[in-house]
C-alpha cells in the first residue's frame, strides 16, 4: 500500500494524514473486492523493516492496525475472515506490542465464522524472515541426510493455506518487488499503477482484476 506519504505531501498534509486515508481506503478495497467475489485479498500492512521509521509515525500506524483489526462489523457484514501473517509475538525479534496482539486475535475469532473473502494482513512481516524461519523448521524436523522439499517449505509458511497470488499490485509508481510474499508471488501478474494508496479506487480495482484471466 505504498505512496500514504506522498499522498499527505501533496496536499500539504503530515505523513501520518496519508496514513489515516490509507487505512480508510483499505476498508473500501475490502468492501469492493468482496463485492467482486475475491477469494483472498492480501495487504502488507507493516513489515519487518518499518519498526525504524519515526517513532510517531510508528505509532500512528500501529492506532490504525487496531482500527482496521477492529472493524468486525463491516467485515461481518461483507462475510470477510480475517488472517495475519508476520513473526509470531513469541519469536525472537518480534516487537508487536501488546495491544496490537490482542487485537489481532480478537479479529481472527469474532469474523472465524464467515465463508467469504479471506483478508490476509501482513504485520511485522518479512518474506526473508518467513522463508528462514520455514527452512529452519523443516530442518529442524529432518534426519541429518534428508534433503528439503518445496512441500516441506510450502507447508511451513506463516499461512500455508494462502493459494498461490494471482496479481501482485504496486500503487504509487514503484516498479520493484519489495520483500513481500516472495514464495507465494511465482507466475504472478503484477499490476503497476501511478496512482497512491489512497487514490486506489474501483477503477483500478477492476484493472488489476482483469490480469487474472489475461494471457
Ligand atoms: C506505505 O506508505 C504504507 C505503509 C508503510 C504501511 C501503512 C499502511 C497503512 C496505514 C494503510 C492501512 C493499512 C492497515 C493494515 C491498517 P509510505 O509511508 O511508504 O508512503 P510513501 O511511499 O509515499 O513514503
Amino acid at each position: 500500500m505504498d505512496g500514504n506519504g506522498r499522498w499527505a505531501k501533496r496536499r500539504g498534509l503530515p505523513r501520518t494524514e496519508g496514513h489515516t486515508a490509507g487505512e480508510e481506503n483499505l476498508a473500501e478495497v475490502v468492501r469492493v473486492c468482496a463485492s467482486r467475489n475475491v477469494g483472498w485479498l492480501t495487504v502488507f500492512g507493516f513489515s519487518t523493516e518499518n519498526w525504524v521509521r519515526p517513532p510517531a509515525e510508528v505509532k500512528h500506524i500501529l492506532s490504525l492496525h487496531k482500527q482496521l483489526f477492529g472493524r468486525v462489523e463491516e467485515l461481518n457484514a461483507n462475510n470477510v475472515r480475517i488472517q495475519w501473517i508476520g513473526r509470531p509475538f513469541d519469536e525472537p525479534g518480534s516487537k508487536t506490542p501488546g495491544f496490537i496482539q490482542k487485537a489481532i486475535v480478537q479479529a481472527i475469532e469474532d469474523t472465524a465464522h464467515n465463508t467469504g473473502m479471506v483478508l490476509t494482513v501482513a504485520f511485522d512481516y518479512g518474506s526473508r524472515a518467513e522463508l528462514l524461519r520455514a527452512a529452519q523448521l523443516s530442518l529442524a524436523s529432518h534426519q541429518i541426510d534428508q534433503a528439503v522439499s518445496t512441500q516441506e517449505i510450502s507447508s511451513h509458511l506463516y499461512a500455508p493455506s494462502l493459494p498461490p497470488v494471482d496479481v501482485v499490485v504496486r500503487t504509487s509508481g514503484e516498479s520493484r518487488i519489495s520483500n513481500f510474499m516472495l514464495w507465494q508471488i511465482q507466475g504472478a501478474k503484477v499490476y503497476f499503477t501511478e496512482r497512491t494508496w489512497p487514490d486506489f479506487d474501483v477503477n483500478e480495482i477492476d484493472r488489476a482484476l482483469k490480469l487474472v484471466h489475461a494471457r
